[in-house]
């Protein structure tokens, strides 16, 4: 982890018309798929730091935040910012099969996972808008998603805390079943702290206890969670 500076080059208006940040900054602070930067402007009536992750498939680097962006942020803006942070996906090299999904309303930060392992079968299970993608991607329907499961052998999710509860009904699993396959989420929370003060905000209810998607993720097995 390291503290640095950077400057806002692009604003994007991504295919999700979410906004997407292009951002001049030393590599070492680049965050991983799933891991994240925490960016400040340094203005004293500021807000709280901004998460940003890695998006899209693009080989250049595009940052795209989980909380709203501010507004006055605008190329030529200097950031202060400190990563990358946390854990991100960990994708073992072996799998021959991904699925990816977002429950969370922002596949952006799933997408530069295609590209990690050239050789693996992709398929993205949506029903909101994607960008161009290469060919070897398959698009589906996330109604597909419970039928295909058994096909993946890694499935990568983004979602939000809310979606816990909800999440074996929209996998297709019995009450109390889990994946077969690794399961990895990137949780989308606030993290205004980034561990630095233990705030608790982005406490993710755990097998025991709870995990901190600052520290502990934002990346998390399934398995480690309570859902
Ligand atoms: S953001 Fe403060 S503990 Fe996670």
């Amino acid at each position: 982890m390291q503290n640095g500076k950077g400057r806002i080059t692009e604003i994007i208006y991504g295919f999700d018309d979410s906004l997407l940040l292009r951002v001049d900054c030393p590599s070492a602070l680049l965050p991983a798929p799933g891991q994240y930067l925490l960016a400040d402007d340094g203005l004293a009536d500021s807000v709280l730091a901004v998460p940003l992750f890695r998006a899209g498939t693009v080989p250049e680097v595009i940052l795209q935040s989980s909380t709203p962006m501010p507004r006055h942020w605008l190329p030529g803006l200097e950031l202060h910012l400190r990563g990358p942070l946390g854990h991100g996906f960990n994708l073992p090299a072996e799998v021959s099969h991904i699925a990816l999904t977002s429950l969370g309303g922002g596949l952006a930060r799933l997408l530069p996972l295609i590209g990690q392992n050239p050789l693996a079968d992709i398929a993205i299970f949506t029903d909101a808008a994607l960008p161009d993608l290469p060919v070897s991607v398959e698009v589906r329907r996330l109604a597909d998603l419970p039928e295909a499961l058994p096909w993946a052998d890694f499935l990568a999710l983004e979602l939000t805390i809310e979606i816990l509860p909800k999440l074996r009904t929209i996998l297709g699993l019995a009450p109390h079943e889990r994946p077969v396959c690794t399961a990895q989420a990137l949780i989308i929370s606030p993290m205004p702290c980034g561990a630095l003060a233990e705030c608790g905000v982005c406490a993710v209810p755990a097998r025991k206890g709870y995990k901190l998607a600052c520290k502990d993720g934002p990346v998390l097995d399934l398995k480690q969670l309570q859902w």
